[in-house]
């Protein structure tokens, strides 16, 4: 299983149109240039098998973006397919008009400037005294394409990497030795594909009536179900479930997980863990202890889909292998990190009650053989909510649609759940979420503030072929 190559910053600035906003916390001397030139390539998913894909620098998965808090990066994506193209940087608190809202395309040819400014939400109280919002800091985002009504095709061809963040907090608790790093510290991403005989990639959603496009390989990393060599140590790794439609739940064949980040932030407390559920754009980040662990450990998948409607409800006894880990019999095996389950990671500051200001409610459903929030198709011309900008409001997702499962992503800013169908939400999703599980009839009720940035942002299911058929709302935040 290779690890993601790391993308490196221009050795030297570039004009560029679009704006680090002046923001508390934002130091432009620091910026960083970066440049992403999106092309064709061949490489090698299946083995010995060439396909061709699209990249990020011709990679898949593309590289990874590592960013400094406060030190924001400007990256120039240069579209070289000849395809329409925008990139959205999940999990990000970035300005609207680098968000990649789904009609602000780079059409073949062109290219353009996304500005990160890579910072907590900027709040403040009533008297105007900026608030620690350190709690809101993010860890694992991951960037992906987002152009309208083709972002299923273009994500399945290659285009998602990582976008790693750092701050005090979280180097600290590296540098004093309770979360492993460096080595230690390794991006995942699942997806699945299908392969047609010659090796290309079998993409055709319309033939499952856009219920979601599943796959029949498990790729990590780009690999189909890797080997992967590790020491007698624990690691740390940032699981994302990429891929397009299909939901998973994960397990390792021997040994627990220890649960330290959900979706884009670290969590309050590590939380110890056997299985973790995954639906599409969700992570979860774990530490794996594999110092006691056999010459062979297998990360498996126990979750059935038959298809792209909704997971089957029983799991599977006998796991699907997605990755082997090789531990290394031969050294002695280090402690390399203390973390302890229960113990303190970056605490929770909550969204209170008294800060709500407004409800909506949103009805996932279908609409004339296409998928619908509340009887409306995606319309970018239309406003579907207009919170007011440095409020909180609670946000109503109701599955509506009897049969079908979506994940429900709102960006921007990250989800406080508060109940899921009128129950308390598991531990781990008790703290932020950027992506809500809603099972067939499910209901949940989620706190959002809106800080920072004006303008219109996109919340959608993120099964792509649901989005790509309408099962997306634009929010307009308002001064
Ligand atoms: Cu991961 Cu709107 O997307
Ligand atoms: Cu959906």
């Amino acid at each position: 299983m290779p690890r993601p190559a790391v993308l490196q910053p221009e050795a030297s600035s570039f004009v560029t149109e679009c704006e680090i906003p002046d923001l508390p916390g934002v130091d432009k001397s620091a910026t960083k240039f970066y440049k992403v030139t999106v092309s064709k390539n061949t490489t090698q998913i299946l083995p010995g098998v060439d396909t061709e894909i699209w990249g990020y620098e011709g990679l898949y998965p593309g590289p990874t973006i590592k960013v400094k808090r406060g030190e924001p990066a400007i990256v120039r994506f240069i579209n070289d397919l000849s395809v329409e193209l925008t990139v959205h940087n999940h999990g990000g608190h970035q300005s609207s008009v680098a968000d990649g809202f789904p009609s602000d395309l780079i059409l073949p040819g062109q290219f353009k400037d996304y500005c990160y400014p890579n910072i907590s939400p900027v709040e403040r109280d009533s008297s105007g005294v900026l608030l620690n919002t350190d709690s809101d800091f993010t860890s694992t985002q991951w960037y992906h394409d987002h152009a309208v009504d083709i972002t299923g095709q273009n994500v399945y061809m290659g285009l998602a990497g990582f976008y790693l963040l750092s701050d005090d907090l979280e180097d600290g608790l590296i540098n004093t030795g309770v979360l492993p790093g460096g080595e230690f510290d390794v991006p995942m991403v699942i997806q699945d594909r299908r392969f047609a005989a010659d090796g290309s990639l079998v993409y055709r959603p319309e033939e499952d009536n856009f219920d979601g496009w599943l796959g029949d390989v498990f790729v990590v990393n780009g690999k189909a179900q890797p080997k992967f060599h590790v020491r007698r140590r624990k690691y740390r790794f940032r699981i994302l479930n990429g891929a397009n439609a299909r939901w998973m739940e994960l397990r390792l064949n021997r040994g627990r997980f220890l649960q330290i980040g959900n979706d884009s932030w670290l969590l309050d407390h590590a939380i110890a863990r056997d299985t973790l559920r995954l639906s599409p754009a969700e992570r979860a980040e774990v530490i794996i202890d594999f110092r006691d662990a056999p010459a062979e450990v297998f990360l498996e998948n126990i979750l059935e889909m038959k298809d792209g409607r909704r997971p089957e409800d029983d799991l599977l006894k006998k796991g699907v292998p997605l990755v082997k880990f090789i531990v290394d019999q031969q050294e002695e095996p280090v402690d390399n990190a203390t973390l302890q389950e229960g113990q303190t990671l970056r605490p929770h500051t909550p969204i209170r009650e008294d800060e709500i200001v407004k409800t909506r409610t949103f009805k996932f459903d279908r609409r004339k053989g296409a998928w619908a929030i509340n009887g409306e198709h995606f319309d970018p011309g239309r406003d579907d909510a207009t919170p007011k900008l440095g409020t909180a409001e609670r946000w109503i997702l109701k599955n509506s649609s009897g049969g079908w499962a979506h994940p429900i992503h709102i960006h921007l800013e990250g989800q406080q759940v508060q109940k899921i169908n009128g129950s308390p939400p598991l531990p781990q999703d008790s703290f932020k979420k950027d992506t809500i599980q809603l099972g067939p009839n499910d209901e949940a009720e989620v706190f959002i503030k809106f800080r920072t940035f004006e303008g219109r942002f996109v919340f959608h299911c993120h099964n792509l072929e649901h989005e790509d058929s309408f099962m997306m709302g634009k929010f307009n935040v308002k001064p």
